[in-house]
């Protein structure tokens, strides 16, 4: 049977690192908003039903007229207001939703190059074990360094991962690590750690280091550049289906 997937896309950060008077998810990213790139995609994923948006309650009417004008879909598009760190953002997402899905997809707004493939595997995965999550396995050496800046060991990294979203739930799981840290007053910054303190399983789905997440001034720039060139492979590839059509069209 096919399942119902919920996504939530939390964009109601600040974007401190990034140090712009536009809030960042608002900011152009080659030819949009960077929200836009990731609801887009979201939003092409047949499981997915609903996309909720929290974002702050000031900003959801530029989001209504800028952002959501770049989507032509029939799915319901919501916006919620943000809270005060990432998971109240999400946990306003949970409290607001009507119907019963089976699984809730959370999807960084922050992140605009996630794949649809990329969000095909995260789901399949949490169809089977329960709870995926998109991560990267560490490229570089890392060293533990104390308060003084100085090196005390180098951690193994074979098993350190980083973790990126898309992330993919059960949405019983979910609810129920939610409430437990909101009960336990817990603080962290993505909601896989909620599930896995929880106690429940979650598998990770090996990303992609160009599922960059825009956080620093320099992350535009790489955006900027990550953009042209799928934009260009896009154009090449219509580009050859069009000449190959033309082409056979000669021969026949
Ligand atoms: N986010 C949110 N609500 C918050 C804080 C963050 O919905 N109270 C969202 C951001 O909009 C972003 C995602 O969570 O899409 C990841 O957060 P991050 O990259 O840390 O963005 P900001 O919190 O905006 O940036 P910073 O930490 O630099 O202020
Ligand atoms: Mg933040």
């Amino acid at each position: 049977m096919p399942k119902l997937v919920t996504a939530v896309v939390p964009a109601a950060g600040q974007g401190t690192r990034l140090g712009s008077n536009t809030p960042k998810q608002f900011l152009t990213l080659g030819d949009r908003p960077l929200l836009a790139h990731s609801l887009q995609i979201l939003a092409s994923i047949e499981t997915i039903q609903e996309i909720i948006i929290a974002i702050p309650d000031t900003d959801q009417e530029y989001c209504r007229k800028e952002v959501l004008q770049y989507l032509s879909t029939p799915k319901v598009i919501r916006l919620v207001p943000g809270g005060a760190r990432r998971q109240d953002s999400v946990r306003h997402a949970l409290d607001a939703l009507t119907n019963q899905p089976d699984f809730v997809l959370i999807h960084d707004a922050a992140r605009p190059f996630l794949t649809t493939d990329m969000l095909d595997r995260a789901i399949q995965v949490a169809i089977q074990i329960g709870a995926s999550v998109v991560a990267l396995p560490m490229p570089d050496t890392v060293k533990y360094v104390n308060g003084s800046g100085m090196i005390e060991h180098t951690v193994n990294r074979e098993h350190l991962w980083l973790a990126q979203t898309p992330q993919v739930f059960r949405f019983d799981w979910l609810l129920k690590a939610h409430q437990w840290a909101h009960d336990q007053n817990l603080d962290v910054t993505d909601d896989a750690a909620l599930v896995e303190q929880f106690g429940f399983p979650v598998s990770v789905v090996p990303g992609s280091s160009m599922n960059l997440k825009i956080t620093r001034p320099e992350d535009l720039t790489l955006g900027e550049i990550i953009w042209k060139s799928r934009h260009k492979e896009h154009q090449d590839t219509a580009w050859s289906c069009r000449t190959t059509k033309q082409s056979n069209t000669v021969k026949t």
